[in-house]
């Protein structure tokens, strides 16, 4: 009976992906989130009592996270130019062959997730195709659905919405930035979300591309996996999983997003507008940490813009200073990663990880990475701008080994700095919670790499 009500429920949220859940939806999704997590925590084998708490956001909060930086502790990171078995790694062989995979499968069994054997095959239709403007540039804009073949199990249905705009006046293939984002969908709308509002004023990402001939994209993450607990006997997990609660070592939500890209990117392939040897990821925030993992695990994304990703993206997650593993692996956020994590805010400490956020980036290398964060001031100090920094810059010795250039220092520098000489880049910008203010310098920084920085 439980098992059916979870499923109806599953079933139910799954097709609201745009509507605003009203308080009855809310509370049910709070409900078997709670149902999720317990049915995890009994697998691990943890009482919710052994549970430590992580620290308050609010930084008035009695308990409120960490922002001051004579209090950070003090951690020693795993060296990722070191194998299980002490030897060192000297040549980008043995990255390759040897310590690469020790990593990813650190990261898969402890934080994000393994992806699951059967997963089903997916079919993109082209849903429009129309002439637009995106600002004053003419663009060709595409919606697409990527349809998961639910013949397994059809409780489940999975219809993944993506959009493509290239500019109507390109000659060839171009480069794209796809985005882990929002749009407005032609068969299930929802609030008008505006193309065309930059901040004051400045051209928005979507004009600042299409003036450089190039194109984006945009994939609809909860179109792929619901972003919360209840919801994962939904979506491509649940459909994976036929309903049933995960394994500890199963994926969570960002590899169920990641892996969406890397079906967009199949999609890619077979679109003659698509240059798919310059396709960047880019996400802020949650979706900023699945822009990074997608990175991670997907090959053919060429460069990254990793937007104020924090804690679970590349902020490093033994540094004791914004949010916490604590904090990840309670109900609001134990989804976007495997149920093994869970573990560190229990039985083990962040310092128990095998990995860190720097081997992350690592995973990306020698693709170029761009790792954003916005002004503490504004932003807040949740997402430990120093802690994204730190992560970028402790992976350089894994850049180094491909021959590339790294931060080029170790030192946090002042608000505002572009530090754009290698394929390790940070800049923090004086705004919010955005990559907005960032776009212009990722643009610059990209032309290197992708060497079309002309106009048509
Ligand atoms: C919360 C969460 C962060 C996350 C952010 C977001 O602040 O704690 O980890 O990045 O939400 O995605 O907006």
């Amino acid at each position: 009976m439980k098992k059916l009500f979870y499923l109806l429920f599953a079933v139910a949220i799954s097709s609201t992906t745009y509507a605003q859940p009203s308080q009855a939806e809310r509370d049910s999704i709070a409900k078997y989130t709670q149902l999720d997590y317990l049915q995890m925590l009994g697998q691990l084998g943890i009482q919710e009592s052994e549970l430590r708490p992580g620290p308050s956001g609010n930084p008035d909060a009695p308990n409120a996270a960490n922002r001051f930086e004579e209090k950070v502790n003090t951690y020693i990171l795993p060296n990722p130019l070191v194998l299980r078995n002490g030897e060192k790694v000297t040549g980008t062989e043995k990255w390759w062959q040897q310590r690469r995979p020790e990593i990813v499968e650190d990261f898969q069994r402890e934080i994000y997730g393994h992806l699951p054997a059967n997963i089903p095959s997916v079919k993109w239709e082209v849903v429009s195709v129309k002439d637009t403007v995106v600002g004053n540039f003419p663009i060709k804009e595409k919606r697409l659905r990527g349809v998961v073949d639910n013949s397994a199990y059809p409780p489940v249905s999975v219809e993944m919405e993506l959009l493509l705009a290239t500019p109507t006046e390109a000659r060839a293939a171009v480069p794209v930035v796809l985005e882990f984002g929002f749009i407005t969908s032609p068969w299930n709308p929802g609030p008008v979300v505006p193309l065309t509002l930059g901040a004051s004023g400045e051209p928005t990402w979507k004009e600042q591309l299409i003036a450089r001939g190039w194109g984006y994209a945009i994939i609809v993450p909860s179109s792929i996996q619901a972003d919360n607990g209840a919801g994962l006997s939904s979506g491509i997990i649940g459909l994976t999983s036929m309903g049933q609660p995960r394994k500890p070592e199963e994926w969570g939500a960002l590899r169920a997003w990641a892996w969406g890209a890397s079906r967009a990117i199949d999609y890619f392939e077979t679109d003659k507008d698509v240059d798919v040897k310059r396709i960047a990821i880019e996400g802020l925030s949650r979706y900023g940490k699945a822009a990074i993992v997608a990175m991670a695990f997907e090959p053919r994304i060429s460069l990254g813009f990793i937007g104020s990703s924090g804690a679970g993206g590349a902020k490093i997650l033994r540094r004791v200073f914004g949010e916490q593993v604590e904090n990840l692996a309670s109900t609001y956020a134990y989804h976007w990663f495997c149920g093994n994590f869970i573990r560190y805010a229990s039985q083990k400490t962040a310092d128990d990880l095998p990995v860190d956020a720097h081997e992350l980036v690592a995973l990306c290398a020698p693709r170029p990475i761009f790792i954003s964060a916005g002004s503490p001031q504004v932003e807040g100090q949740w997402i430990d701008a120093k802690g994204m920094f730190l992560a970028g810059a402790n992976a350089g010795v894994v850049y180094q080994l491909f021959g590339k250039n790294d931060l080029g220092t170790m030192e946090f520098p002042p608000l505002g700095t572009a530090l754009v000489s290698g394929e390790i880049a940070f800049r923090q910008h004086a705004g919010g919670h955005s990559t907005g203010p960032n776009w212009s310098t990722w643009i610059a920084w990209a032309c290197k790499y992708w060497g079309t920085c002309k106009y048509y």
